[in-house]
């Protein structure tokens, strides 16, 4: 049996902006999915999760990964099974697509005596998001290839945030399709506007690079707050998401935002230690799911 495991990922200041060439920093969680996989007489793929096993070719970005895999390595990909397990919130802004996607070419790659180095790894990635989504920006599967904490779309990797971070889920899901057509609508009809705000979310991801190194994490939290109301301005924030924002602020977060492309999804927060239990508690109050998280400098492991 083969192991592989890849986490998932917020993203400190700079989605949406990060769509038109605009910095945007991430940073990989220690939620992470885990891939098995085994040899099986069946022919074909086929993919476990909990007690349902179905063929891949319904399960979209697990086909894609497949097909990827046999386009790189030259070889059919056939009788194996793939057991998956998570514990990223799904469609959350957390990368849990990324996190599976990469985690399942890491164990085909190994099990299939395939050597594809790790850059090559996230580029297949990418892809795969490409096809399934129609277009993705390559934090997602960069952040669960390297793990770590990246200025994109550099590839820079920056210290990690040293403090509490606490992420709260509306349980509510946001389409990043959607989200980012509505984005690009309301920046082609008011491109004046619009761009102001990406030039000033730009600005928070320079700025907070800066407190990131010099390990300046309520400054941070602070930019971060600031950085959520101008995901308000762009039209990706909800009452569910604005609640939570107000929640954790309440109860003594240095700063919270959206992560992800909202509409749904999760906030994430910054917070002194003594606070997060506090913070977590809160959260819970207000029967959104709370986890409280920490960076992950590890990427995708792979086990014989
Ligand atoms: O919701 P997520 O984790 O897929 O993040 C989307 C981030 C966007 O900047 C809105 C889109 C992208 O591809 O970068």
């Amino acid at each position: 049996m083969i192991q592989a495991t890849a986490p998932g990922k917020v993203y400190l200041f700079g989605e949406h902006a990060v769509v038109y060439g605009r910095p945007a920093i991430a940073c990989a969680i220690d939620l992470r999915t885990r891939v098995r996989l085994f040899s099986s007489k069946r022919e074909g793929v086929h993919v476990g999760r909990g007690r349902a096993v179905e063929s891949v070719h319904r399960l979209p970005y697990l086909n894609e990964a497949v097909r990827l895999v046999e386009e790189v390595g030259g070889q059919p990909i056939s009788n194996v099974k793939l057991k998956i397990t998570t514990s990223i919130p799904t469609g959350a802004g957390l990368g849990s697509s990324a996190a599976v996607v990469v985690a399942t070419i890491g164990a085909l790659a190994y099990g299939f005596g395939l050597d594809i180095p790790r850059e090559k790894i996230a580029k297949m990635g990418h892809e795969v998001e490409r096809r399934v989504q129609g277009s993705a920006s390559p934090t997602d599967t960069h952040l669960s290839t390297f793990g770590g904490t990246y200025i994109m779309p550099e590839r820079r990797r920056l210290n990690p945030p040293m403090c509490s971070m606490v992420v709260g889920d509306t349980r509510k899901s946001g389409s990043t399709r959607a989200l980012v057509g509505m984005v690009r609508e309301l920046k082609e009809r008011y491109p004046a506007v619009v761009d102001g705000i990406m030039d000033s979310i730009a600005a928070l991801s320079l700025e907070g690079r800066a407190l990131l190194e010099k390990g300046e994490f309520s400054e941070l939290g602070r930019l971060m707050s600031i950085n959520h109301s101008l995901l308000g301005a762009l039209g990706v924030s909800t009452p569910e998401l604005e609640r939570l924002v107000h929640t954790v602020m309440g109860a003594g977060a240095y700063g919270a935002k959206i992560t992800g492309a909202g509409g749904g999804g999760c906030i994430v927060c910054l917070v002194d230690e003594k606070d997060s239990v506090e913070v977590v508690d809160a959260i819970r109050r207000t029967k959104a799911r709370a986890y409280p998280v920490h960076p992950a400098e590890d990427g995708l492991r792979v086990e014989g």
